[in-house]
């Protein structure tokens, strides 16, 4: 720990920098300090900094005299809808369920989780939270009521807010049961659900736990945002590590504020009054920083869309929201893109639309290869601009910048996720925490500090923050992929270094799936490793040993276990590959050799390790994997 403080050391010009980036924040109280090391050995942002997270992203423009510009248009191709809220109506709205949420007695630093699909009351239950400085934790839709639980676990939330149903292509999903149920399982008990009933599957509600979102805001009053400390929580986003316990990112108010307002302006390259689409879902850290508050915080209109790149109803679906709402610039993931490319190889359907508004395309979530990133280009004929972030970050750590600072146009390179952007010092490091030379692969790394909007720390678990990121490499926090920088300073992220895959723009926990899969009785052992996938990206690839004398046939063990993951984590995991084999390739010390599955299964050539326990399980497996993903 005292060797961690140490190697904590805040150069005065970065403060300065900070400083005046945070001009741009109507505080309530302005900080004085800036930048400052605390009890679990990380920073706090603008410490004694006061202000409200909704009052940035809602009153603050109806007082500028912006109320009657359009905050937020919902578009639902999967249920025919269309809506615009005025900044003012949004407002009004906001601090109702604010009320709403007040008279259930929800209170500063209370947790409310939030369970939704894409819907504009999922925004509304999000800036109704920070309005009276609850903190939210949202849950993504696709995760199944095991995911659920856990979180309600560890968050503790005295409310959870859900909706009756999600809906999916083709399909209806019941989200009640699912909250139901996971409050069966969860040993915390909130005291009440506020439900939001919509037509295509109405919910049945719990009397005296249950309440109905519209009947509660019929009687509820609106609540002006109250005043916050910059470093209070203003939300818990969980994401998939190493380990099968999903981490609560913790975010604070006031840097991430400042790193809001800082990335809609030098990231993106956004202004009061432009039209930004984040086509994700707020289940995901894009929705929190991207759909909700930094679009919203900048004066922009942002766009809620739920529905899906390809089927809702065609793969010009993109481009049909770009055209009706005149959107200057959209983020999606490279999936999404593939997605279209694959039914519209042509951009054929783009030629219907007027897209002379949009002036970049920004991809992110997984690394855009480059064959998308070349068909994109010359489909739309704009820039496209791979950036890299995570969960843990909250904005951009890398992107290509809008200029050169001179006004002249900036490259993009295939595959390169651009240049680290100010504030965030990036560096490849070998193992033993050297920096390797330009064009060497090594671990991604970001000199400490990190800048303001970073995680705060990880909900109810500091000592998780050093383990799970500060300890590999003193003075540097560790992203978990792998990556280089060429000559020219380009910045390349080649994936994950650790049992994290990324599965269609969702990152999954391989460790969170073994953990399934051998909980099922038939199981000896397994190993779960992602694999390549020309649509996802990346999908999970499950080797299963069975215990001896089990008598079920393979194909009805295979059909369970996948159910199982479906059942635990979501459909989203998309574990379509199971395979039955007798042994796992392990060390003598028993650690599995994934590096050695992978290789096999890509048909590379396999290092054996020397400390392989018995190298006759290589040479059987190597025949029965290698055209597993071809
Ligand atoms: N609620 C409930 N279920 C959900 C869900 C949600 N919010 N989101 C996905 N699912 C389910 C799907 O219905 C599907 O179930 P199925 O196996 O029963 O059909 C499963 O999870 C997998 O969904 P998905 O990953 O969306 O795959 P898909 O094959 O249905 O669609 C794409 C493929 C490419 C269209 C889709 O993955 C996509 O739109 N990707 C972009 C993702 C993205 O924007 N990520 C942003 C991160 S920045
Ligand atoms: P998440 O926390 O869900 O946003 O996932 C973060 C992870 O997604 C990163 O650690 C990367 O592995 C991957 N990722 C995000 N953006 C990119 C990108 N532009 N290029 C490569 N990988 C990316």
């Amino acid at each position: 720990m005292e060797k961690l403080k140490d190697s904590i050391k805040i150069d005065d010009s970065i403060k300065k920098y900070w400083q005046e980036q945070a001009q741009q924040v109507a505080w309530y109280k302005k900080p004085e300090t800036i930048l400052s090391t605390n009890n679990d050995s990380w920073y706090d942002w603008y410490t004694d900094g006061e202000l409200n997270s909704c009052y940035l992203a809602l009153d603050y423009h109806v007082e500028q005299g912006r109320g009657e510009q359009t905050a937020l248009i919902y578009d639902s191709p999967v249920t025919g809808q269309k809506q615009k809220f005025s900044y003012s109506e949004l407002t009004s709205l906001v601090a109702k369920f604010a009320g709403v949420l007040r008279d259930q007695g929800v209170n500063k630093g209370d947790r409310v989780l939030i369970y939704m699909p894409m819907i504009p009351q999922a925004a509304i239950a999000m800036l109704a939270c920070a309005r009276l400085g609850a903190i939210h934790s949202v849950v993504f839709g696709g995760f199944a009521a095991h995911e659920l639980a856990v979180r309600i676990n560890d968050a503790e939330p005295t409310i959870i807010i859900g909706a009756s149903c999600g809906i999916e292509i083709d399909k209806v999903i019941p989200y009640k049961p699912l909250i139901d149920e996971a409050i069966e399982i969860a040993t915390h008990k909130p005291q009440h659900c506020i439900i939001y009933q919509r037509e295509q599957a109405q919910a049945t509600l719990i009397p005296s736990r249950d309440l109905n979102w519209q009947a509660q805001m019929d009687i509820a009053v609106e609540i002006p945002p109250v005043s916050v400390n910059s470093t209070d929580p203003l939300y818990i986003l969980y994401t998939s590590g190493t380990t099968g316990k999903p981490k609560g990112v913790v975010r604070d108010n006031g840097g991430h504020a400042v790193a809001m307002l800082y990335s809609m302006k030098h990231v993106y390259g956004m202004h009061t009054g432009d039209v930004f689409w984040a086509a994700s879902d707020v289940g995901w850290v894009v929705g929190h920083s991207y759909i909700i508050y930094g679009t919203l915080m900048a004066g922009c209109t942002t766009i809620m869309y739920e529905g899906k790149p390809i089927r809702t109803p065609d793969a010009g679906a993109f481009w049909r929201v770009c055209a009706e709402y005149k959107v200057n610039a959209l983020f999606s993931a490279p999936t999404a893109f593939r997605a279209i490319g694959k039914e519209d190889p042509k951009g054929e359907l783009l030629k219907n639309y007027d897209l002379s508004s949009l002036k970049r395309l920004y991809l992110a979530g997984e690394r855009l290869d480059p064959a998308t990133y070349y068909w994109l280009k010359d489909t739309t004929q704009l820039p496209v601009i791979d950036h890299w972030w995570q969960t843990e970050t909250g904005w951009p750590i890398a992107s290509t910048p809008l200029d050169d600072g001179h006004g002249n146009v900036v490259a993009t390179k295939a595959g390169s996720a651009g240049f680290p952007i100010k504030g965030y010092d990036v560096q490849i490091l070998d193992a033993s925490g050297k920096q390797v030379p330009a064009g060497q692969q090594g671990s991604v790394a970001i000199k400490l500090p990190l800048p303001p909007g970073c995680l705060a720390t990880v909900y109810r678990d500091p000592q998780r923050l050093i383990s799970g990121y500060l300890s590999d490499f003193p003075g540097y926090y560790t992203s978990g992929d792998g990556g280089y920088i060429d000559e020219a300073g380009y910045l390349f992220i080649m994936g994950r270094i650790d049992d994290v895959i990324n599965v269609a723009g969702h990152r999954l926990s391989t460790g969170e799936m073994e953990e399934v899969l051998s909980s099922h009785p038939a199981v000896a052992e397994c190993a779960v490793v992602g694999i390549d996938d020309s649509l996802k990206g990346q999908v999970p690839l499950g080797l299963v040993v069975i215990k001896n004398g089990i008598s079920a046939s393979d194909e009805e063990l295979i059909s369970e276990l996948k159910q199982s993951i479906r059942n635990d984590i979501g459909a989203i995991a998309s574990l379509k590959n199971l395979v039955i084999i007798d042994r796992l390739p392990k060390t003598r010390s028993g650690k599995i050799l994934r590096k050695t599955l992978r290789q096999m299964i890509d048909g590379e050539e396999i290092d054996i390790p020397s400390t392989i326990e018995d190298i006759q399980v290589i040479t059987e497996l190597s025949s029965r994997l290698v055209n597993i993903n071809k």
